[in-house]
């Protein structure tokens, strides 16, 4: 049995968009943001805010979901 490759294995970090929701990222070592700053990533797995309103930007806080489409 072969094991999956750990998140790091990676030679480019897989991206999926969730419906209406954030942006997983899975692989990545750092996220920069609009303004330059670099944040690390210390998860597998990480979700980006894309509807920029979260608190916690870059990342996704789950206000999101409470945001009328
Ligand atoms: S996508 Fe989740 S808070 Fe913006």
């Amino acid at each position: 049995m072969t094991r999956p490759p750990a998140p790091r294995d990676f030679d480019h970090p897989d991206v999926v968009l969730v419906p209406h929701g954030p942006m997983l990222l899975r692989g990545a070592e750092s996220v920069q943001d609009v303004d330059g700053t670099v944040h690390p990533v210390e998860r597998p797995v990480v979700a980006l805010c894309r509807c920029d309103k979260s608190s916690r930007l870059p990342w996704c806080d789950g206000t999101h979901k409470v945001i009328p489409r």
